[in-house]
């Protein structure tokens, strides 16, 4: 559906000549929309902008969308949609699958770098954002046409295998028997008896040689480290209710083949030098090199991320890649992003953009940390979560919370707050939608059968719900382009707050005739567009709470 300011800016701007730039009105007396087209262009013209305003006016016929439009102030154009449009348009909304969701111009293919916990490692605290964030850039995306393909980079190499697979070897430990937690205990054993044991870091140090030689048993232990993390990851991904499955895993690993192959395509091209005996690219903005090779021949994290950059481009054909980590990843993105346009994987005509995130907080305001000091596990939040609420409550609580700041926001983990069913959170929306489902039950049960239908909409309250669930299209297909969930979030929590203005001011099941048919089909609407949106978010909305 192409939304009513998209319909109106055309109109007027094959009047006008530019981008109307239309706006949502400040105060309802300035009726639904806005724009200041005539100031911006009276002063290119030089003329008064109230008569630029009268001529447009004049020669502008929006009749069968709008009242009369009027010029405010200096020489505002203020728009008020018909009711019997918004009406109309509302019907539609209920009738389409999407639920007034437009489709993008053009459908692309978007890789989201999402989640990538690390291999024997607990999934903390960060990786709970990466995945919420990413996985609702999945649901926007795909929901306005586009081809979504996640990539879970999970770190499953290193030099810190060798010091792994050594300990498993030196304690006789069954790798198969490990679950997450076991396995950072694993870890801290390894890196203990690494600082402390010259000769087990000296055997650590081989094994990693002969991890990358492919040695046949310490590839059985590394890939058995490997399918153990991947239990507990997938076992978090299903608590939490992602879209990520297994054939979404690109782990580092899988780059190691090309590795050699990039370093050999940059040095040949010129685009890396060799500098103090490594392979290096310099890029302007940076104070250091990438630094593609090591001087001991190794690669590290970047060479692996040009690499990724590579075979997303040619192989898996992206027309714009999204990065979702930590916000202290932002350099290295930005570098990889250079480097890899200068060596020619990233074409011009691709979007690449990092999406770095805040750090959840204490409620001492300080980085969220366990009592020893390291990063909480998820599980533990979920865990806190679910002490307060029913599983779907909970995940909405967790999930909202995390969305509904800016990304780039550091917010408080407040789990006392983020599960109230009042003021702006999940369990809130849900809230609200479960209440519409209890309406409609209602109507069913008193005959009413299902209304499909808007007429009347004389009430303010009618209007304003009405104006409010005809920009739910417009909401998204910003998402999808800014990758700001929060405004779909404050949406949500505007919409809601319009219902229920609409619910105390006009009765529903208490009124009758076409009045009462048309409140059901707008309670039926709003219903659905919640349950829509929160589901872009990740967000359960049940029927009953
Ligand atoms: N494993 C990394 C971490 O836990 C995130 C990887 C992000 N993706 C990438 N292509 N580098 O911080």
């Amino acid at each position: 559906m192409s939304s009513l300011p998209s319909q109106l800016s055309s109109r007027i701007e094959a009047v006008a000549g530019v981008d109307p730039e239309l706006r949502p009105a400040t105060k309802p007396q300035f009726g639904h929309f806005q724009s200041n087209v005539a100031l911006r262009l009276a002063k290119s013209e030089g003329r008064p902008p109230r008569e630029v305003a009268a001529s447009i006016v004049e020669r502008l016929d929006l009749d069968d969308l709008c009242e009369p439009v009027e010029i405010a102030g200096p020489g505002f154009l203020n728009l008020r949609l018909r009711s019997s449009v918004l009406a109309a348009w509302v019907t539609d909304q209920l009738a389409d699958p999407g639920a007034g969701i437009e489709p993008a111009a053009a459908s692309e293919v978007v890789v989201i770098d999402y989640s990538a916990p690390n291999v024997a490692k607990q999934m903390h605290v960060g990786h709970l954002r990466t995945t919420i964030i990413g996985d609702c850039f999945h649901r926007v995306l795909t929901a306005v046409g586009h081809r979504v393909i996640p990539q879970n980079h999970i770190g499953d190499w290193g030099t810190q295998f060798g010091m792994l697979v050594e300990q498993i070897l030196d304690e006789g430990t069954n790798p198969d028997d490990l679950d997450l937690a076991a396995m950072a205990a694993l870890y801290q054993r390894a890196s203990t008896h690494f600082k402390t044991d010259e000769e087990f870091a000296t055997a650590a140090r081989h094994r990693v040689v002969a991890l990358q030689a492919g040695d046949t048993e310490t590839r059985n232990i590394w890939r058995q480290l490997i399918e153990s993390s991947l239990v507990g990851f997938n076992a978090a991904y299903a608590r939490l209710g992602v879209l990520l499955t297994d054939d979404d895993l690109a782990g580092e690993s899988t780059y190691n083949d090309d590795l050699a192959v990039v370093a050999e395509e940059l040095e040949s091209t010129g685009a890396a030098v060799i500098d103090d005996g490594a392979l290096c690219v310099f890029v302007e903005g940076f104070n250091a090199p990438m630094i593609v090779r090591k001087r001991d021949g190794g690669f590290g994290y970047a060479a692996t991320d040009l690499a990724a950059v590579r075979h997303r481009v040619r192989d898996l054909h992206a027309d714009r890649m999204v990065y979702v980590t930590d916000a202290r990843q932002a350099d290295h993105f930005a570098q990889v992003f250079a480097v890899c346009r200068k060596a020619g994987y990233l074409p011009e005509d691709v979007v690449a953009e990092h999406v770095g995130y805040g750090m959840v907080l204490g409620q001492d305001g300080k980085p969220f940390k366990t009592r020893e000091g390291t990063a909480v596990p998820l599980t533990d939040l979920l865990d806190a979560a679910e002490e307060r609420a029913a599983p779907p409550v909970a995940l909405a609580a967790i999930k909202y919370a995390d969305l509904s700041t800016g990304i780039n926001k550091d917010y408080v983990f407040d789990v006392d707050r983020m599960v109230q069913t009042t003021g702006n959170t999940g369990p809130y929306l849900q809230y609200a939608h479960a209440r519409m489902a209890q309406v409609l039950r209602r109507a069913e049960a008193d005959g009413l059968g299902e209304q499909r239908v808007v007429t009347v909409l004389e009430e303010p309250a009618e209007q304003q719900l009405a104006l409010l669930l005809s920009r739910f299209g417009e909401t998204v297909t910003a998402v999808a382009r800014d990758l700001q969930p929060h405004k779909l979030c404050t949406y949500l929590y505007e919409l809601a707050g319009a219902l229920s203005v609409f619910y105390e001011q006009c009765p529903v099941l208490k009124s009758e005739g076409e009045v009462r048919t048309s409140r059901l089909a707008l309670c039926a609407t709003t219903k659905k567009v919640l349950a829509r949106g929160l589901d872009l978010l990740g967000i359960a909305a049940p029927d009953r709470m």
